[in-house]
């Protein structure tokens, strides 16, 4: 596979034209796009185009665009929004609504390395709000009223988008049964954010809308111990760890944890999956009973976003503002927002299993985002900002400094254009002032002599 930087991003989508690159994984990239619509109104978009090596694969690119066409047909407040699919050249894309905000996972690790743990409540809302958009997406019918049996497949941290204002939504549905298909390997076992599998998915066996109930109950269990359930040192050890599926309890690891929510968190992660909740809508409506009171919760969560990211709302629009109002190639600035300060560690291979996690999380707090935001802001900045992010934060252990240079981040910071510094060009012009002035006293002395 080429890398990323090597790819020409496209400069139109349809209507809409491609500015910065804002986030993307394997197998697309994620871009800010703007249209102008008719009455003047400038609309901007995030673009998700299928990477130009899986663009050539037809049967990969007509699957991107038969759940598209399925997505934008889907409407719930919990669920992205898709505005539109098309085709551009060999550009396959997706618009979507733009989010402001940051992932579940970024939130994880933020807090994780500051030694903080989310409150129950919270965690468990954010999960009950995933749980409603997910049972939309399985409800789904076709035009004729049957089942579309739409299953996301992928469900973890990294696909939870919390908006700053306090909203949850569940993004990176488009390239799901594309993402299997690539994904399988030799022996038919499903790669990919393997911590999250469940334990048919481990076996080969096949799959229903209840993986997504099990992918939801280890992302519930991780979120509220801040630690990884499954997640072990290499595939082999973690996919052995889903079909043993032994989850610790949590009323044992933190003291006083409410019977009810580890009720919850244990039917949702049975190995058995008719022991499971059936649908994620019977699993979100127990979280809503335990939670109580709903009310305060979406300010709780802009709360905790505020003050993970302080003053990242206005510099995320400023930076959307920048980024789409002149056109910009798409490695040259790098977004502030979605890109994540901790590396998304959550989901890196290699990561460590939950008791050696716990070594990298009693370190200091990581570097604050606010730099690697006060960094993005202008060009010029971006090599000293990609300088202090090489640096290792201060007292950390030399093995997350690995992981951070691994991360999506440090590799979009490795893609980030050098911009010409402007220092030789200032000497340049000093000296040829000084030259200027010396010929022309010359001058003006010389002649009167
Ligand atoms: N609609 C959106 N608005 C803002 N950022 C987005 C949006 N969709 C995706 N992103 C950013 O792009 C990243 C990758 O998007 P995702 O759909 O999860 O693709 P992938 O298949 O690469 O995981 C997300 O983690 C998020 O930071
Ligand atoms: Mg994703």
């Amino acid at each position: 596979m080429r890398p990323t930087a090597a790819l020409a991003p496209p400069k139109q989508l349809g209507k809409y034209e491609v500015g910065a690159k804002i986030g993307g994984g394997g197998m697309a990239t994620v871009y800010i796009g703007r249209a102008v619509r008719e009455d003047g109104v400038e609309e901007r978009v995030a673009l998700k185009v299928i990477r130009d090596e899986l663009a050539h694969d037809e049967e990969f690119s007509s699957m991107f665009i038969d759940e598209a066409k399925i997505l934008a047909r889907l409407s719930h407040p919990n669920v992205i929004h898709t505005l539109e699919y098309g085709v551009t050249g060999h550009h396959r894309f997706i618009a979507m609504e733009l989010l402001s905000g940051r992932t579940y996972s970024d939130v994880f690790d933020i807090m994780a390395n500051n030694g903080e743990r989310l409150d129950h409540k919270l965690a468990a809302w954010i999960c009950a709000r995933v749980a409603d958009g997910l049972h939309s997406a399985h409800e789904l019918l076709d035009e004729g009223g049957s089942p579309l049996s739409v299953i996301h497949r992928d469900v973890n941290p990294s696909n939870i988008f919390l908006v700053h204002g306090g909203d949850v939504k569940l993004i990176d549905f488009g390239l799901a049964k594309a993402r299997v298909r690539l994904s399988k390997s030799a022996d038919g076992i499903v790669k990919g954010k393997i911590p999250y599998l469940a334990p048919e998915q481990a076996h080969g066996k096949p799959i229903d809308r209840r993986i997504d109930v099990y992918a939801l109950g280890t992302t519930l269990w991780e979120t509220v111990t801040m630690k990884r359930l499954f997640k072990r040192d290499t595939d082999v050890d973690t996919l052995r760890a889903i079909r043993d599926a032994v989850v610790p309890d949590v009323r044992e690891m933190i003291p006083g944890f409410p019977d009810p929510l580890w009720a919850i968190i244990q039917r949702a992660l049975r190995h058995d999956r008719d022991e499971r909740f059936a649908t994620t809508e019977d699993m979100g409506k127990e979280l809503d009973a335990f939670v109580g009171d709903s009310a305060p919760m979406k300010r709780d969560l802009a709360e905790l976003l505020n003050h993970l990211f302080p003053g990242q709302e206005a510099r995320q629009a400023r930076w959307e503002r920048a980024a789409t109002s002149t056109r910009v190639a798409a490695h040259t600035m790098p977004p502030p927002a979605p890109v994540p300060i901790a590396s998304s560690t959550i989901l890196e291979d290699g990561d460590q299993p939950p008791a050696s996690r716990s070594s990298t999380v009693s370190g200091p707090p990581p570097p604050s985002g606010r730099d690697e935001d006060d960094a993005a802001k202008s060009a010029p900045k971006t090599s000293k900002a990609k300088s202090r992010r090489s640096e290792p934060p201060p007292g950390q252990p030399e093995r997350r400094k690995k992981k951070k240079n691994k991360s999506s981040h440090r590799r979009r910071a490795e893609d980030v254009a050098e911009p010409p510094t402007a220092a030789p060009r200032k000497l340049w012009v000093s000296v040829a002032v000084v030259i200027a002035i010396v010929v022309a006293l010359w001058a003006i002395f010389g002649s009167a002599r």
